[in-house]
């Protein structure tokens, strides 16, 4: 088959090598000039394991990375189009459509007219947005959805630093439809995949997404309540007690239980603006979602809380250097969007702290673009900001910290439990 992919970001790139791998066609379109030409040159414009060799086996073989001027011939030949746009916090925490709906414009104006294609949403969207958005936006236009063209969503479950594992590994595809013609298609575009494939409606297919979403921010707000808790009352070892709660054998091992430990509250690009989003929506429809709005909650007063700890350390000289170790929003990946680190050095600077030197083994320069406001300093040496430091501050748990109290005395706030 042939499919175009719309937006070359974590999700886009993947799926888009994920299908080149599949054996499909694929020609991916990138609006920002500057990680297309990343893309063209054969370099991966962030980190993520693996997906750099699947880059090299299919670019310009089974992958062709184009700018917008190209895409009139892409959408030609394609069966299906997929969007992996982003979809950022908009207004009042509702799920801002714009890049989608943008791409979606684009679609149209060079679709060709006689041919049937599916155009299929992988972007995170809140429940009912094809149904009450898409499908009459497309109908306006006077397109006769179901007959002329399909659509449908196929929510993406990967995590960041594990996208290509995640994609190529899928534990099961999801497929939100409404027309029998969709579904076949793309059951086809995942014809060689082994996992299970669920068609569903299109509603309950961009319901799962927020289903998974919802539940890892609550197990997180949960265990930072906890640990809120614990540390009120006393005397409370919070990283035993998590750790032993892990060996109920009814978590059966699973990673899952990584979600359910304290530590500065859920950040990404996902959690966040998704918890946030689901409670919007179902806000809109009529119902107040009170444990949506109480993660939500918790999760936004963890900065302020881990602030205090860290200054209660620290004490009232200012001028004492804080070293934050970990700028990224988890180990293993250098995305820096609604990074916990940038709210927790936001606060500390609200308190007067304003000699905060950061040092990531790989996020400092993202972190720096794109927190500039926050003009901190950066150490590129994980011991030499040891050195410089006089309190050092865990804030993302990368393996590399585990060895702190070997290499200093130094006070260490380990916000994420890891020690
Ligand atoms: N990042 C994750 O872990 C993850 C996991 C599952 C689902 N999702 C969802 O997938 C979607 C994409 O997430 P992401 O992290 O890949 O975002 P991203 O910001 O990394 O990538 C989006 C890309 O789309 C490009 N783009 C925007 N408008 C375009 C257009 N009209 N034409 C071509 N390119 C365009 C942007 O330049 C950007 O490169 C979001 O809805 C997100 O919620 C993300």
């Amino acid at each position: 088959m042939t499919i175009t992919v719309f937006g070359l970001g974590f999700v886009g790139l993947t799926t888009s090598l994920g299908f080149a791998e599949y054996g499909h066609n694929v020609y991916g379109v990138e609006i920002n000039s500057e990680r297309l030409a990343t893309i063209k040159g054969g370099q991966l414009p962030f980190l993520e394991p693996g997906l750099d060799e699947a880059l090299t086996r299919h670019l310009g073989n089974h992958f062709h990375p184009i700018g917008i001027d190209k895409l009139d011939e892409a959408v030609k030949h394609s069966d299906c189009v997929y969007y992996c746009v982003g979809t950022p916090y908009g207004l009042d925490g509702q799920a801002d459509l714009t890049y989608l709906f943008s791409a979606l414009d684009q679609t149209l104006s060079v679709r060709p007219t006689d041919k049937y294609q599916v155009l299929v949403v992988k972007s995170t969207i809140p429940p009912s947005t094809t149904s009450q958005k898409i499908i009459p936006y497309l109908e306006e236009k006077g397109i006769n959805v179901g007959k002329a063209l399909g659509v449908a969503n196929n929510p993406e479950f990967l995590r960041e630093g594990h996208c290509w594992d995640d994609f190529i590994k899928a534990d099961r595809i999801v497929l939100g439809v409404s027309d029998e013609r969709s579904a076949e298609m793309l059951r086809n575009v995942y014809s060689t995949v082994n996992e299970p494939i669920h068609c569903v409606s299109l509603n309950t297919g961009e319901f799962i997404k927020y289903l998974s979403n919802t539940l890892l921010a609550t197990l997180i707000s949960y265990s930072n309540e906890m640990s809120l808790v614990a540390d009120t009352i006393g005397g409370i070892d919070v990283a035993t007690a998590f750790r032993i709660l892990h060996e109920d054998k009814r978590w059966g091992g699973a990673t899952m239980a990584s979600y359910v430990y304290p530590g500065c509250g859920y950040g990404g690009y996902c959690l966040p603006k998704d918890t946030n989003a689901l409670y919007a929506v179902a806000n809109t429809a009529g119902f107040d979602a009170q444990i949506l709005k109480n993660v939500i909650s918790t999760n936004d007063q963890m900065p302020t809380q881990i602030a205090k700890k860290i200054a209660h350390v620290v004490g009232t000289n200012k001028q004492r250097i804080i070293g934050i170790l970990g700028l990224s929003f988890k180990p293993g990946s250098d995305d820096v969007r609604d990074t916990p680190s940038a709210k927790i050095i936001n606060q500390l600077r609200l308190l007067g702290y304003t000699n905060i030197v950061g040092y990531d083994p790989v996020a400092n320069d993202e972190f720096e673009q794109y927190y500039a406001n926050l003009a901190i300093c950066y150490e590129n040496d994980y011991e030499k900001l040891i050195d410089r430091a006089d309190v050092l501050v865990i804030t993302t748990a990368w393996p590399e910290f585990s060895n702190i109290r070997q290499l200093t005395e130094k006070p260490i706030v380990d916000c994420r439990y890891m020690l």
